[in-house]
């Protein structure tokens, strides 16, 4: 499906009842450019964290399928009346290259389920090719997501944040029920700035780092996996050199300590206080 069917579409969605009023949460010009990345990555598998309504969600299930197949999963903690990814799903007929996932603990217990599933003798097989994290902006929940999705994103893949400059003071009208329990570092901080600053952007397994929209998202992909294993390479040797220092380390200071219990040492040493004590230069000092 293209751009311009699936937004049409979209758009022709009538909400029934008095919220919300509109189902466009991000501006079109970023939905347009999650649809054109999508398509012109030939992405196929993808997750959206927070999909909320699922507007986002039905975009990048539309270019999955214009890419010959697919599927995204689209993942929220709740789902919400009037709108939600089923209701898109079935009005856009985007078909079932959406899946739904709603886990009322919140994505990051759904990521374990996946990661358990996903697990044969501690290894994770990964399985997306791109996720949209769009959820609970804040440090600790999406700081956990991101350590997920990093083990679930195959190499080469995309992971793009939204709002990284979003703080959770003032962001809905009913802030204060929700967050105003919150400190006002946690209200003041653009905690996913803080995510992809300090998380994505140190992880020696990410690259291609971008942000676009005015400050607003945050790209990175996922090195190739031949790109990680050049790094590990490098921890390897590293390691090794570290190792094989401690062991030289410890074998001069064996050889000192035996040294310095040995009958000649014990001489040297004599040898030294009664120079010092005859007041005679020692080789130290006549060095
Ligand atoms: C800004 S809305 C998402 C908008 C959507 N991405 C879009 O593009 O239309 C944020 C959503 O994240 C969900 N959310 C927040 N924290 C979550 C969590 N820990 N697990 C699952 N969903 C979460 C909320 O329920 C809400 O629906």
């Amino acid at each position: 499906m293209d751009f311009a069917t699936i937004w049409q579409r979209l758009q022709s969605y009538e909400i029934g009842g008095f919220w919300p009023e509109s189902i466009f949460l991000l501006p079109e010009d970023a939905i347009a450019d999650i649809y054109e990345f999508v398509a012109s990555h030939q992405l196929h598998w993808g997750l959206e964290l927070g999909c909320g309504f699922g507007t986002t969600s039905c975009v990048m299930a539309a270019a999955v399928a214009a890419n010959g197949g697919g599927k995204v999963v689209a993942c929220d903690r709740q789902l919400y009346e009037s709108v939600n990814p089923y209701r898109l799903q079935e009005h856009t007929q985007v078909g079932d290259t959406l899946e739904v996932a709603i886990e009322p603990l919140g994505y990051n217990w759904y990521l374990a389920d996946l990661i358990a599933k996903q697990t044969q003798d501690n290894i994770c097989t990964p399985i997306f090719d791109f996720c949209f994290l769009d959820g609970a902006h804040q440090w600790e929940t999406d700081g956990l997501a991101f350590a997920l999705v990093a083990k679930l994103l195959k190499p080469g893949g995309w992971i793009v944040f939204d709002d990284l400059n979003f703080v959770l003071r003032g962001c809905i009208p009913n802030w204060r029920e929700e967050f105003g329990h919150l400190s006002d570092r946690e209200l003041d901080t653009p905690q996913v700035e803080m995510v992809y600053e300090l998380l994505v952007k140190q992880h020696p397994d990410f690259t291609d780092f971008a942000i676009t929209h005015g400050g607003r998202m945050g790209w990175a992909r996922k090195r190739e996996s031949s790109q990680i294993s050049a790094t590990e390479q490098q921890v390897k040797h590293l390691q090794n050199s570290i190792t094989q220092l401690q062991a030289e380390l410890l074998h001069q200071q064996a050889m000192i300590a035996a040294m310095k219990s040995s009958k000649f040492w014990r001489l040297r040493s004599s040898w030294l206080k009664m120079k010092k004590f005859l007041h005679l230069p020692t080789t130290e000092e006549m060095v």
